[in-house]
């Protein structure tokens, strides 16, 4: 499975260490930077990962920046990526169970790193589980084409 990853300056740390999890799981990894802690805008990551996620070019995206909501709002700006900002294993596990969230969005200067990891697992072995969840996120779907 390939995973966009992307971060900004003050997510740049933590994007390498999630990114080595990732490739010491066997997961494909496309990194769209940034590659290195200078300053930079979250908005250029965010829009690259969530078109790589659109495009189907990614099955799945992780964003991170300090807090995780620049990034998170920024990738929700496009259509067909539903990006979940989460804090814990829990929100991980749900935002794809219920919610199929396909990019998760993490804040560096909330999360240390094993917990940063742990989220990253817990998300990425949760399955959408469909049902009346299926329904929800379909109306979230008609809403996008209503508004696009
Ligand atoms: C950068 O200082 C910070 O604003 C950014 O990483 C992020 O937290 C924005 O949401």
């Amino acid at each position: 499975m390939k995973i966009a990853i992307g971060s900004d300056h003050a997510g740049y740390l933590l994007k390498e260490k999630i990114k080595e999890f990732l490739i010491s799981r066997s997961y494909q990894v496309i990194d769209f930077g940034t590659t290195s802690a200078e300053s930079t805008d979250y908005p250029i990551f965010a829009r690259e990962v969530a078109l790589a996620v659109q495009r189907g070019e990614a099955q799945q995206g992780i964003l991170i920046c300090g807090t995780g909501i620049g990034m998170c709002i920024t990738a929700n700006k496009f259509k067909g990526v539903y990006a979940a900002l989460c804090t814990d294993e829990y929100m991980a596990r749900v935002s794809r169970q219920h919610n199929n969230a396909n990019i998760l969005c993490l804040g560096s200067r909330v999360l240390g790193e094993a917990l940063a990891i742990s989220i990253v697992d817990a998300w990425l072995n949760a399955d959408f589980e469909g049902g009346r969840h299926e329904r929800r996120v379909d109306l979230i779907k008609k809403m996008e084409e209503d508004m696009c």
